[in-house]
């Protein structure tokens, strides 16, 4: 009876208990309604917010955006009008659509150090889809975090490193002296764009992989200009398209270098790491990072030839516009022609070689170097995309958008500099005007700072001291072509000859 009756309370108890978690329930309901309409009031509120705070502008037409406008700016004298004529109506930070993604772009110095800077956390590289394609996922220009800061660290090091321009200085000035003067032998009309391109390749590789001369070399040129012509094309990877046959090339690029590299590892192992890293693969190769591991073999190829697209087009295409630049205002020439003969002489007299101080602390030329870079605009600006909502300035970049940094509008600007248009060295002597500043960064900034400044500072520097201290030339009418990369109309035909002393 007892037992009933403890049986009955407990079922008593289980049916109140059940009764009034139903009851609670069934409450919320309608509570849970409301609080999700509360939220989607709330959010949607939010959004108009963010959507109230990202930079105003225009879409443009529905899938092509302003893309068309974009790219016909690329082909005028100043493909900057793009962006001025947008500046001028939704300010220096707005938003277009352009190449298939909505995209925030900006003409603002301190929004761009903003983007430069804050590198890995919060912005992360974003490139054309045919770009990607070709780099591979590990590649240092697409990689982020520890790995991309070691690779850049090592390659920067070594560029930067006093031994590699001592010895590098050698070479450059034999190349330069070697190739003029057979050229000239040759023939007095050249293309001054192609000529001096196959001058910088040669470098370039030499730094990245000790080849010299000769068969590899022109292996090397061929299959590397086969591979670069995919970089901008259509996405479409089936045989007989673009990209299938930049891919091809590279596939063959690979095997080369892998080959090299295998050779530099064995010879490495039998000798030790002792002695300064003669180029680009041995840096990577000697390095073992904190897991005492080495760089696999795949990695250090693919890295190498990707290290060639920064630097195979830019160096060449800043001589080449050195000297038109100089070739229109013949007051800079002058100048740096007498400060460059001042060296030569002083070199003739000292029975010294050259070293490669001489080269870089001449004032003017260098002058003549950022004033060349500033207008010549060879990178216009870098792409990066939001990993997270950001605010810069009052303005929102919405997570997973795009952001255009835009150098050429800041060098191009005339709050930054008097005159922009106008080829001017001697503005660099005037204070307020730097190097250092927000307003100049054609080598980028941040944790992606070109690692290869120095360099192709000190490789210019030579190139136009022996330039202008044995020859003088005469160049052609020629025109420049922003789109879609900096280039001589006509490869900027020149007469040149030796300077009679
Ligand atoms: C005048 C010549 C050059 C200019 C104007 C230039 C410009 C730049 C710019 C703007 C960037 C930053 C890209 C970004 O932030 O996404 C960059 C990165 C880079 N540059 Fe240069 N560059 C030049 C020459 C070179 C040379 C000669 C080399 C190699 C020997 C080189 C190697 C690199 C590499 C490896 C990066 C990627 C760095 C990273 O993402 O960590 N560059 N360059």
């Amino acid at each position: 009876m007892e037992r009933k009756l403890v049986f009955w309370e407990g079922m008593t108890r289980w049916w109140s208990e059940s009764f009034l978690l139903m009851g609670m329930v069934l409450l919320q309901i309608p509570l849970l309604f409301i609080w999700g309409l509360y939220r989607l009031r709330r959010n949607k509120e939010i959004r108009k917010v963010k959507i109230g705070r990202i930079p105003r502008g225009s879409s443009g037409w529905p899938f092509i955006g302003e893309t068309l406008d974009f790219i016909a700016s690329g082909y005028t004298s100043k493909p900057v009008n793009f962006m001025e004529k947008r500046k001028s109506l939704y300010g220096k930070v707005f938003r277009t659509h352009i190449l298939g993604k909505p995209i925030i772009v900006s003409t603002d110095a301190d929004v761009n150090k903003f983007v430069l800077q804050n590198h890995g956390s919060v912005f992360v590289p974003c490139y054309p889809k045919s770009v990607t394609e070709l780099l591979g996922k590990s590649s240092i220009l697409q990689m982020n975090g520890s790995l991309q800061r070691r690779v850049h660290a090592l390659i920067g090091g070594f560029l930067r490193s006093p031994q590699l321009k001592s010895h590098i200085t050698h070479d450059i000035e034999d190349s330069v002296k070697f190739s003029l003067s057979s050229l000239i032998a040759e023939k007095r009309l050249i293309f001054l764009q192609d000529e001096i391109k196959k001058i910088t390749f040669e470098i370039l590789v030499k730094v990245l992989m000790s080849i010299g001369r000769g068969e590899d070399l022109n292996y090397l040129k061929r299959e590397y200009e086969e591979f670069i012509k995919g970089l901008i094309c259509l996405p479409i990877k089936f045989p007989g398209t673009r990209l299938y046959k930049s891919l091809k090339a590279k596939e063959r690029l690979l095997k080369m270098v892998r080959r090299i590299v295998e050779e530099r590892k064995e010879c490495l192992d039998r000798r030790g790491d002792k002695g300064l890293a003669n180029d680009a693969i041995e840096v990577l190769l000697r390095d073992r990072g904190e897991s005492k591991q080495r760089m696999p073999l795949d990695f250090i190829s693919g890295n190498i030839i990707e290290m060639m697209i920064p630097g195979e087009d830019s160096v060449p295409m800043v001589i080449t516009l050195a000297v038109k630049f100089l070739g229109d205002s013949p007051v800079a020439l002058k100048r740096l022609v007498e400060e460059n003969m001042e060296l030569k002489r002083q070199k003739a007299q000292s029975n010294y070689e050259y070293t490669w101080t001489d080269y870089t602390s001449l004032p003017f030329t260098q002058n003549v170097i950022n004033e060349t870079l500033r207008m010549a605009n060879i990178i216009n600006a870098v792409w990066r995309k939001a990993l997270r909502d950001v605010e810069i300035k009052g303005h929102l970049i919405p997570k997973g958008w795009c952001v255009l940094a835009s150098f050429t509008s800041i060098h191009m600007d005339e709050e930054n500099y008097e005159n922009p248009y106008q080829f001017d060295p001697w503005r660099w002597e005037q204070s307020g005007i730097s190097v250092n500043s927000n307003a100049f960064t054609p080598f980028g900034g941040g944790q992606r700072l070109c690692p290869g400044l120095e360099f192709s500072r000190l490789e210019i520097s030579i190139f136009l001291h022996h330039l202008v201290t044995t020859y003088r030339w005469v160049a052609e009418e020629d025109n420049i072509i922003y789109f879609p990369t900096v280039k001589m109309r006509r490869k900027l035909p020149i007469s040149i000859m030796p300077i009679e002393h």
